[in-house]
């Protein structure tokens, strides 16, 4: 079930749009008439979201390019403005994650979590702010519960996505003046995705472990989500700014934390191992 609200040449970019929960986003938007940039590392996954999206019969263009590159995000935005003009709603949602416990991770790999979320995100927002519509834009970071839950296995993309909550907030004070918007969306547990699979339900006894935990008993879909990304972005939201939004089936305390930490009990045990 999905929002209808009109974005009709509109143009959207999301970042670390290729796949999951981001794709679900774009692929809203993409249905409501708008004009749809989508970019991430690996060729494959931007090639099969470009093809996926044209089917809504909206203009798409898709960008290879790693967050950590400063230079190369910079890239992606001039091209695909070229293409579609100033940017209406930007979507910053490029992350990575694995389940370790902090004594056990090396630098490198806590350094990995944190250049993609949270220097990336910096980096496209940074990047983006030449090109964003003034005044009307509107800009959603992904975040995670793991930004104010506090979650073993979890330092490196706790600290970093508690970054990108604290920088949405600075942002909108920033740009306000400007008339763009910054908000956050805080997924809960989205059914059928990478961070879901790898993370929360690695076998079937997890996942209905996980399942239990949510009060609402029930698994987010990427609708969910994008339900919300599309009223963030639409006028409907004009005086929604600096705000953390969750969307996690009701209490990331209650649900994420025991399902995750469930999970990474056994699988960083095997990791170390
Ligand atoms: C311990 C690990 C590890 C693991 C990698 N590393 N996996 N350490 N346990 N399972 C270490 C490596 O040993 C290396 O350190 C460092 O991390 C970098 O690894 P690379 O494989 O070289 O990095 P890279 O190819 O850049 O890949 C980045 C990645 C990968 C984050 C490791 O998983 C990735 O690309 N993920 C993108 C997709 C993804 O994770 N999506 C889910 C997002 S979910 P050394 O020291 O050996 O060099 C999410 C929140 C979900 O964000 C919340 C659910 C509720
Ligand atoms: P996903 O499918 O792995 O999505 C990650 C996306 O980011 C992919 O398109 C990936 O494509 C891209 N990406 C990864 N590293 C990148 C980099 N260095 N540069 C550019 N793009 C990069 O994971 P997901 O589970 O849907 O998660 C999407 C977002 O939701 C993330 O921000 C995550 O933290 C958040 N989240 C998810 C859940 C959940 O239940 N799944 C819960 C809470 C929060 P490439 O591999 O092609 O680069």
């Amino acid at each position: 079930m999905q929002l209808g609200i009109d974005f009709t040449d509109r143009h959207v970019v999301v970042f670390g749009g290729t796949t999951g929960i981001n794709f679900g986003i774009a692929e809203a938007f993409a249905r409501q008439g708008a004009r749809v940039t989508v970019a991430s590392r690996k060729r494959e996954n931007v090639d099969a979201a470009v093809d996926s999206l044209g089917r809504h019969g909206g203009a798409v263009h898709g960008v290879v390019a790693d967050v950590r590159d400063f230079d190369a995000v910079g890239r992606a935005f001039a091209e695909s403005v070229a293409r579609f003009g100033p940017i209406d709603v930007l979507i910053s949602g490029a992350a990575g994650n694995f389940l370790c416990e902090a004594k056990d991770m090396s630098s490198n790999g806590f350094k990995v979590v944190v250049d993609i979320d949270l220097v990336g995100t910096f980096h496209v927002l940074r990047q983006a702010h030449a090109h964003l519509r003034k005044p009307g834009g509107a800009v959603i970071n992904i975040t995670a519960p793991q930004s104010f839950v506090p979650m073993r296995y979890q330092a490196h993309a706790s600290a970093a996505k508690a970054g990108v909550d604290q920088f949405t907030r600075v942002l909108a004070l920033e740009w306000g003046g400007e008339g763009v918007r910054l908000n956050s969306i805080s997924p809960g547990p989205i059914d059928g995705t990478e961070g879901f699979r790898k993370l929360m339900a690695p076998t079937p006894e997890d996942r209905e472990f996980a399942r239990t935990q949510v009060p609402l008993q029930r698994f987010g879909s990427l609708d969910d989500i994008a339900n919300l990304a599309l009223f963030l972005a639409s006028p409907y939201a004009a005086y929604i700014s600096g705000a953390i939004v969750p969307c996690d089936g009701g209490g990331a305390f209650e649900s994420v934390k025991p399902a995750l930490e469930a999970a990474g009990r056994s699988l960083s045990t095997s990791w170390v191992a």
